[in-house]
């Protein structure tokens, strides 16, 4: 794990900083100064889950797979860029519900070159994913809607991604000129996926609560609506399918059946709305 990552990092039981164990010591381990130990994962992430959790599923292993595959073709880079863009030259990054980290290693790549990330996923597949997603990204298993486990005020950028967010929280780690940069899907999202396959629709009240939320503890700054076409072939469209909620509800089998239906190319919608927000004066 990077070292300045793990620097920002908090205990789940006890909120004490978290330093590396002697990398001599022949086991890779985090712990805090009154001694509790997290084990690093051989392949690179510590789970800090906090309680007892196991409530919360995250992105099962398929999800995640299709997830990198589709990422890897390059039809949201647009949605990358922006949010790179929006976070700048901001220095510690913090990603909830981080998945393959795409989007936390194209921000680290386009920011400044000591640039930290840590990334949050409760899914252990998606956290084994972004801990090799970037040399200065570290991967944590955490549930966002407990305690984050963060250091108070560290963070300069935090990005939700297609994903939750806990208010709260975010206010507490960011530090006082920190942003929170926030993508959601509009309702126009893939709206063509959507009719051809019958899938789950996004809730059209998402960005009026999304503003409920934040409120309180946030001023949003910022919003850019994002909207382009692209053309999916029907293994992209398997993919992208297959990383969304849809998957819970379509038997593999099914999916491929209806997508062998359609045309060899589609083209479809990607809108989203990216927000950035600032820490509200209390
Ligand atoms: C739709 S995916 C988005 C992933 C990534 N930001 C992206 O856009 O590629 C949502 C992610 O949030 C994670 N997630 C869901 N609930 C969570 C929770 N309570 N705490 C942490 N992560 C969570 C899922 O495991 C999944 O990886
Ligand atoms: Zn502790």
């Amino acid at each position: 794990m990077n070292d300045d990552a793990v620097a920002l990092l908090a205990c789940p039981h006890c909120g004490s900083d978290l330093e590396a164990d002697d990398p001599d010591s022949g086991s890779a381990a985090l712990l805090c100064d009154r001694g509790h130990t997290f084990d690093v994962a051989r392949q690179g992430y510590v789970s800090l889950l906090s309680g007892s959790g196991g409530k919360i599923v995250g992105d099962s292993t398929e999800m995640v797979a299709a997830r990198a595959e589709f990422l890897d073709r390059g039809h949201y880079d647009p949605l990358m860029d922006a949010v790179a863009d929006a976070v700048g030259d901001r220095r510690r990054v913090l990603d909830v519900g981080v998945g393959t980290g795409h989007y936390l290693a194209r921000v680290l790549d386009a920011g400044v070159p000591d640039a930290v990330g840590v990334g949050l996923d409760v899914s252990k597949a998606a956290a084994r994913r972004a801990a090799r997603s970037h040399p200065r990204a570290s991967a944590v298993v955490a549930d966002v809607w407990q305690s984050i486990p963060v250091r108070s005020g560290v963070i300069d950028a935090a990005l939700s991604v297609f994903s939750p967010r806990n208010a709260e929280e975010l206010a507490r780690v960011l530090a006082p000129a920190g942003v929170l940069v926030v993508l959601t899907p509009t309702e126009r999202h893939l709206v063509e996926l959507v009719d051809d396959l019958g899938l789950v629709r996004v809730d059209e009240n998402k960005t009026q609560r999304l503003g409920d939320t934040l409120g309180g503890r946030f001023e949003r700054v910022r919003r850019v609506p994002i909207t382009y076409s692209t053309t999916l072939t029907r293994d992209e469209i398997v993919d992208v399918v297959s990383m969304g909620p849809s998957a819970r509800h379509i038997p593999p089998a099914d999916l491929r059946a209806r997508v062998d239906e359609m045309p060899p190319a589609r083209e479809v919608t990607v809108s989203v709305t990216l927000g950035v927000y600032a820490r509200a004066a209390v």
